[in-house]
């Protein structure tokens, strides 16, 4: 089987990835087994788990580590609600929305700066900062270096959006889709 067929010329994998044959087929099996009530939870619940530890050899990391959920914004919209009120997050201006607005609806101190400030913006008074480790508007790709230093030194909590990173950055662990052939709302 080949395990991509896009139309000829299409390369627009930072806004959607296509599955690969293997994952559009298992799809179809598991759409069949909902619709006709031929299964029970078990099996999805355990290809969710095969899934997760795929993830984890792949960003080297424990199985345990990675969360599953249906959205960037969903799995940090707790994190961000975790925080204590009128706690400083520190994120760039031109973050993607799902990490700026967990943030932003929260009663929470949000300072936006430019990205290559982002660092520099990290003090005593920083409670977490939130980042996109490639920003998938510019290409943009962050200091991670200086901003983990930063953050480290000041014990600020460390949220990277590796969304379009893992795959192309050495550095990155945490989350990603759009270059990992899942679809997404961008
Ligand atoms: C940097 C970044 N974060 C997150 C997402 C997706 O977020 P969500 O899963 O909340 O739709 C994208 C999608 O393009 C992205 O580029």
């Amino acid at each position: 089987m080949r395990l991509w067929e896009p139309e000829p010329g299409w390369l627009n994998s930072a806004s959607y990835g296509i599955p690969p044959g293997t994952a559009f087929e298992a799809l179809q099996d598991a759409l069949a087994e909902w619709r006709h009530g031929v299964t029970g939870w078990d099996e999805w619940d355990r290809s969710t788990n095969r899934a997760r530890e795929a993830f984890a050899r792949l960003v080297g990391v424990a199985g345990e580590d990675v969360a599953v959920g249906a959205s960037a914004a969903q799995l940090l919209a707790p994190v961000a609600a975790s925080l204590p009120a009128g706690s400083r997050v520190v994120v760039p201006d031109i973050e993607q929305t799902s990490n700026l607005f967990p943030w932003l609806v929260n009663d929470l101190d949000v300072v936006t700066v430019p990205p290559a400030e982002v660092a520099g913006a990290i003090d005593g008074r920083t409670d977490a900062v939130a980042f996109s480790l490639v920003q998938s508007a510019t290409g943009e790709v962050a200091a991670i270096d200086e901003v983990v230093a930063a953050a480290r030194e000041h014990g600020a909590l460390l949220v990277a959006d590796a969304t379009q990173a893992v795959g192309g950055c050495r550095s990155t662990r945490p989350g990603s889709l759009c270059w990992r052939c899942r679809p997404t709302s961008g």
